[in-house]
C-alpha cells in the first residue's frame, strides 16, 4: 500500500514570513494523525527555520548537482539539508520550458538528490503539441528512462505526472487519460527496475488540482497523490484537498 502524498509547489510565491504563517494555518486545520504525507515546497528563502514534523515535510523546488563553487544563483544539497529539506522537485515543466532544463541535467540532479539522502519528485509530462501529434507516450517514456538513468533503486523516488497543458490552466486530463498514463508509467518502471519497487513507487498527478476535482482524481487507480500549484497557495483550498485525499 502506497501512502498518499500531497505536495504544494508554491513556485515564486510567498515571502518567508507569509510562508511561515501559511504553514502554521494549514497545521491548525489538519489533524496530524491523517494518513497523508504533506509536503510544503516554498521558494529557497522560505525553507529556513521551518519547525514542522511528520506528516508535514519540507520540499525544495530545485537544486544543483554540484557540491559548491562558482555557480551563481544555484543551490546545493548540503544547503538544503541544513534546512531539513526532505524532498526536491526535479524537472518541473517550468524548469524544462522556461529555464531550458534537459533530461541529462535533470538526471544529474536526481542522482545527486538520491546520494544526499533526499527524495526527488521527478516531474514528467507532455506538452499540448506532443499530445496532439501522438507523441505523449514516447516523451513520457524518454523522460522516465533518461531522468532515472543510472539509478539503482526506485526506493525514495517519487514520480509526478503533470501534463504541461493542464498546469495552471484549469484544464485536467480526463480520468481515462490519467488512468492510462499512470498505468503506462508503472509499466515502464517495472521494465527497468525491480518489480516490487516499481509497484511501490508513488506516482502523483499534477495539473489544476483543486478541491472540486480532487475527489474524482484521487479515486483513479494508480494516482497516489497530487503535486499542486495554484490551489496550494490558499489555506482553505490546500487543506480541503489534503482532507479529501486523507478520506480516501
Ligand atoms: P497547478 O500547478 O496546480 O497550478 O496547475 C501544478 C504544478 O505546476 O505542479
Amino acid at each position: 500500500m502506497i501512502k498518499s502524498i500531497v505536495a504544494g509547489n508554491w513556485k515564486m510565491n510567498k515571502t518567508p514570513k507569509d510562508g511561515k504563517l501559511f504553514i502554521s494555518e494549514v497545521l491548525t486545520n489538519i489533524d496530524e494523525t491523517i494518513n497523508v504525507d504533506i509536503i510544503f515546497c516554498p521558494p529557497f528563502t522560505g525553507l529556513y527555520n521551518l519547525d514542522i514534523s511528520p506528516p508535514f515535510y519540507i520540499g525544495a523546488q530545485n537544486c544543483y548537482f554540484k557540491d559548491s563553487g562558482a555557480y551563481t544563483g544555484e543551490i546545493s544539497l548540503s544547503m538544503l539539508l541544513e534546512c531539513n529539506v526532505e524532498y526536491v522537485i526535479i524537472g518541473h515543466s517550468e524548469r524544462r520550458q522556461i529555464f531550458n532544463e534537459k533530461n541529462d541535467s535533470i538526471n544529474k540532479k536526481v542522482l545527486k538528490v538520491i546520494e544526499s539522502g533526499i527524495k526527488p519528485i521527478l516531474c514528467i509530462g507532455e506538452t499540448i503539441d506532443e499530445m496532439n501529434t501522438g507523441k505523449a507516450y514516447d516523451v513520457i517514456k524518454e523522460q522516465i528512462i533518461s531522468g532515472l538513468n543510472s539509478i539503482k533503486s526506485l526506493n525514495n523516488i517519487i514520480i509526478a505526472y503533470e501534463p504541461v497543458w493542464a498546469i495552471g490552466t484549469g484544464l485536467n486530463a480526463s480520468v481515462e487519460q490519467i488512468n492510462d498514463v499512470h498505468g503506462f508509467i508503472r509499466k515502464i518502471l517495472s521494465q527497468y527496475f525491480d518489480n516490487d519497487e516499481s509497484k511501490n513507487t508513488p506516482i502523483l498527478y499534477g495539473g489544476s488540482v483543486n478541491p472540486t476535482n480532487a475527489n474524482e482524481l484521487i479515486s483513479i487507480d494508480g494516482v497516489n497523490g497530487f503535486l499542486i500549484g495554484g490551489a496550494s497557495l490558499d489555506v482553505i483550498n490546500f487543506s480541503k484537498v489534503i482532507k479529501i485525499v486523507g478520506d480516501q
